[in-house]
């Protein structure tokens, strides 16, 4: 069965097939395409926390392509204790042919993919985020003409979307670099997983700045407090004022530079207006890749 719990999980091959998938998945609804690949097929959406991309990528997919969607609160599904979770995933697992999850604990992704007998997409954990990196993967060969070679530098916290970027720079023969205030850095486990996993990438950790951006060909940021840290938003907004993406921290980069990020964006915390509006941002680009991949993920899961 076809899982997406993580970008680990997945093999470089995978990886390019969903790629590719995305891509021409795009350019047929460019063309007025809407194939009914999934018709009659039902997504389930179990979601902890909030979310505009996610969610509504997956519904919007899962309408083009002619099958239809179901939302659920963690509270709607009974996960805040009303049965064990592998009955709950047993009982979704009956009535969708696939299903997504947002979630805190990544445990509970995992625990979906061993009950629920479907495939099942992660649409974010407090550990990773590989279906935004993936989207990220297909914008940035729209924006470059290619992977291989390229420098990604991350900027801020080292969370869920900096671990799924590094992988996906792992998958695809790009560099990463990254730089974040000290105590806020990878996990050194994660650091040695990623470091074994894929040999050959070319990884950057540092704990300036302008350091970790350097030469790079994208930088991206991400908020600076993740859904469910909020009660350390106001330590974390000190800390991190050092690593706002401005106009002067491009110029940092590579002259032809271009600004990613995940969105939600903090306007004035991790990045300038003058930097998401500018004309080196791909921000939006992103936003809307998140629908083509989220369509070749379906679509490459159930076959
Ligand atoms: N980038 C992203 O996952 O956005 P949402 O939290 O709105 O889904
Ligand atoms: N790191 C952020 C990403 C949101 C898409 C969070 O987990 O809240």
């Amino acid at each position: 069965m076809r899982h997406l719990t993580s970008l680990f999980a997945l093999s470089n091959d995978d990886v390019r097939e969903i790629l590719a998938l995305a891509r021409d998945l795009k350019s047929r609804l460019r063309r007025g395409e809407r194939p009914a690949l999934l018709a009659g097929q039902v997504l389930t959406q179990v979601f902890e926390k909030p979310s505009l991309r996610t969610r509504l990528s997956f519904e919007a997919a899962m309408m083009q392509l002619g099958g239809s969607s179901i939302f659920l609160s963690r509270k709607d599904a009974g996960l805040e204790g009303r049965e064990a979770v592998s009955d709950v995933a047993r009982v979704i697992g009956g009535y969708s042919d696939i299903i997504a999850l947002r979630t805190y604990a990544q445990s509970l992704i995992d625990d979906f993919a061993r009950w629920s007998g479907k495939p099942v997409v992660n649409g974010l954990s407090d550990d990773c985020h590989p279906c935004q990196a993936l989207a990220d993967m297909q914008t940035i060969q729209e924006a470059f003409g290619q992977w291989s070679g390229l420098r990604l530098a991350y900027v801020g916290d080292g969370n869920n979307v900096a671990v799924s970027l590094a992988e996906a720079c792992g998958h695809l023969g790009m560099s990463f670099a990254i730089g974040t205030p000290q105590g806020y850095e990878l996990s050194r486990d994660f650091v040695s997983r990623v470091r074994r996993r894929f040999p050959k990438l070319e990884l950057l950790e540092s704990n300036d700045p302008h350091e970790a951006v350097k030469d790079a060909d994208i930088v991206y940021t991400d908020v600076w407090t993740s859904m469910g840290q909020e009660d350390e938003k106001d330590t974390r907004q000190k800390i991190f004022s050092a690593f706002q993406v401005t106009p002067e921290l491009m110029q940092s980069a590579a002259r032809s530079a271009r600004f990613m990020h995940c969105l939600p964006a903090r306007r004035g915390q991790e990045v300038t207006d003058e930097v998401m509006d500018g004309p080196q941002s791909l921000c939006f680009p992103q936003a809307e890749n998140r629908m083509h991949l989220a369509k070749s993920v379906l679509v490459w899961a159930l076959g």
